[in-house]
């Protein structure tokens, strides 16, 4: 089998990070993440923890496809941040016996940068392409044909002399994730065999996953102190393996020589990351809703205003996990809190229409009354 290998051909710019992704709970890469994510990426499918539905039929592709001796259909994986597209695509790669090369939408300026990544492939290896909505047009229209009939068509010279010459290209499977999946053009779309969608993990399989994290660090932790702070990852690996770092700091400098509940919960205290792991940002964001729209609705773009942030980092960012805990809703007419938001909050929802009536009426009358 060939050496399993990752080449991150783009910045931390061309991924579009902003400040706030130096939150904690922020899904994406910040810079202490890189290293230990390599580390405790699992490599082969048996220890990727969760994902069920994706997993089992991946495992169903990937052995057919090796039956046929045939590469791998194209596959698309969608969903929020941080769920582990990448790491699922170097999964898939080591299991066909290939190599991977890593790129993003926005790295891939011009169609020559394309065709370099393509012409540079093997058979069974696997080109990832993050972002993949982000992909200029001109580049996506060589993609058609690279998936369809593993070819490229080059146009050389120009004017009446141009003559455009055919490149066969290896048997290559393209692995392209996005958090928007509907921002993708239909025939990109439709050139995908396979499209998956990564659900956020549930607090036990986090728990798992922030044990094996441990196990690979050489941390150790107890049942309930990981499951604290699997309870408090909004759902996602990346936010469990930093807490667990940051964790375990607090559990040296206190002394102990295992992470349990208590230093946990103390240590996500301090950081202040709330028992459902909602920080700062995410309060901020629902108590503007409340104290400036009255619960809501508010449009997507209005609040983003209001509270300073993209309206698409609130859409991909922010909405999933809160979406997830029933704290908020997307209404036709915009986004509303919901009584469990308030009371998370420790706040009093407000009083229904019908009830607010009925006390007008009462207040009404006992006014009457005393005036009388
Ligand atoms: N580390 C990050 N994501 C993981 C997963 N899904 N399974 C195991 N370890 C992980």
């Amino acid at each position: 089998m060939k050496e399993f290998e990752i080449n991150f051909d783009y910045t931390d710019e061309e991924r579009g990070e902003t400040d706030f992704e130096n939150r904690m709970v922020s899904t994406t890469y910040t810079p202490g993440d890189e290293e230990s994510e390599v580390s405790l990426r699992p490599r082969r499918m048996d220890e990727y923890i969760g994902q069920d539905k994706a997993k089992e039929n991946l495992t169903v592709y990937i052995e057919a496809a090796k039956m046929r001796g045939d590469s791998l259909d194209h596959v698309l994986l969608y969903g929020p941040p941080g769920l582990g597209k990448t790491t699922l695509s170097g999964i898939i790669a080591a299991e066909m016996g290939g190599n991977m090369r890593v790129t993003s939408g926005p790295a891939i300026e011009k169609p020559g940068d394309l065709v370099t990544l393509l012409t540079n492939l093997n058979d069974g290896d696997v080109l990832f392409i993050d972002e993949i909505h982000r992909l200029a047009r001109t580049a996506e229209e060589y993609l058609y044909p690279a998936m369809e009939d593993f070819v490229v068509d080059l146009v050389l010279g120009k004017g009446p002399s141009a003559r455009s010459i055919r490149i066969d290209l290896p048997k290559f499977t393209l692995i392209g994730a996005t958090t928007r999946a509907g921002q993708l053009t239909t025939p990109l779309r439709d050139r995908f065999g396979v499209l998956l969608k990564l659900e956020l993990y549930t607090p036990e399989q986090l728990a798992e996953i922030v044990k094996r994290s441990a196990t690979i660090l050489g941390i150790p932790i107890s049942d309930d102190g990981a499951y604290e702070i699997a309870s408090r990852s909004r759902g996602t690996p990346r936010i469990a393996n930093r807490l667990l770092k940051r964790v375990r700091d607090f559990a040296m400098v206190q002394g102990k020589d295992e992470i349990d509940a208590e230093v946990a919960g103390y240590a996500l205290d301090r950081l202040e990351i709330d028992e459902l792991g909602l920080d700062n940002t995410d309060r901020r964001m629902m108590e503007a809703i409340i104290k400036f729209y009255e619960g809501g609705p508010v449009g997507l773009d209005t609040l983003a205003a209001t509270i300073g942030e993209e309206a698409i980092t609130i859409e991909d960012v922010y909405e999933p996990y809160l979406m997830q805990l029933g704290f908020i809703q997307r209404t036709p007419r915009g986004r509303c809190v919901t009584r469990l938001a308030y009371e998370h909050l420790g706040l009093r929802p407000p009083v229904s229409k019908q009830v607010k009536e009925a006390n007008d009426q009462l207040k009404f009358f006992e006014d009457t009354e005393a005036s009388e």
